[in-house]
């Protein structure tokens, strides 16, 4: 019959069309250009305050590194969608092509720049450590000899520590589970970069323990995008040029630091 014919032409069409919209809405920025919302599939380790991280019953991560990314994915013209990965599955993960950038704390260095490209470098760090406020008997690094000291996996902490002869080395998965393990008494100490101690020491109350001044490194952050994608890389390099050009970036670095550094 006709009639029926129509019907099921009609159905046809009509699945048609939803499976296309369902395929534009992802596109995602290593797709290049085309129709519908670009998105930035951004990874990150939700653990390292005061650049990523979560308050308990708040839903949206927060931090220096997210307000950074997402001034840049709105001067780029994407939407930012963020992930939390642990800290060593996010090179990984872009490798993947199961995000497109990363921004996480993470330093640039040599080993990594054989994996992915670098941003031009958005903030200055380095490593401290921290022990517990009765410690006596570790005042600089070259105390850490026969020591115990907790790291998070992956990171420079966990290479520039097992440099040190002597150590023995706990690789954890986040640094709240290093500063829980030092509380506990089954380190001696934490090794970890500067800012995140001083705001673990400073503000979120933390007690019993202390962080100590000598730098074991300087270390530069900077935004990590896919090995084969320089487009990406050279776009969040303008995107990060006009930020800093038009006041942007010195606001967001206020809010989470107090002053310009
Ligand atoms: N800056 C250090 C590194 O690159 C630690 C970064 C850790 N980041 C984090 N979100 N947990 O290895």
């Amino acid at each position: 019959m006709k009639m029926r014919k129509v019907l099921a032409l009609l159905a046809v069409c009509a699945f048609a069309v939803f499976a296309l919209a369902g395929c534009g809405g992802s596109q995602n920025a290593s797709s290049g250009s085309g129709s519908g919302a670009k998105v930035l599939k951004v990874g990150s380790s939700i653990d390292f305050a005061p650049f990523e991280f979560q308050d308990e019953g708040q839903k949206e991560y927060q931090g220096f590194d997210m307000d950074l990314i997402r001034a840049i994915g709105k001067e780029m013209g994407y939407e930012v969608e963020i992930q939390n990965l642990g800290f060593d599955g996010l090179i990984p993960a872009l490798q993947g092509k199961n995000i497109d950038v990363i921004i996480s704390g993470m330093t640039i260095n040599d080993e990594r720049k054989q994996n992915v490209l670098f941003s031009e470098p958005y903030y200055q760090s380095g490593l401290t450590m921290v022990v517990r406020s009765d410690e006596q008997g570790i005042k600089t690094f070259q105390d850490l000899k026969g020591k115990k000291v907790a790291v998070q996996m992956g990171t420079t902490s966990a290479a520039e520590v097992s440099k040190i002869d002597g150590v023995e080395v706990k690789t954890l998965n986040t640094p709240a589970d290093c500063f829980m393990e030092l509380k506990a008494g089954g380190v001696d100490a934490v090794v970890n970069d500067r800012p995140v101690n001083d705001y673990y020491i400073t503000k979120s109350g933390a007690t019993g323990v202390k962080a100590l001044e000598e730098k074991l490194t300087a270390e530069d952050y900077g935004i990590a995008v896919g090995k084969d994608n320089k487009e990406l890389q050279e776009k969040i390099n303008a995107a990060f040029k006009k930020i800093k050009e038009n006041g942007e970036y010195d606001k967001i670095f206020a809010k989470w630091f107090g002053e310009k550094k």
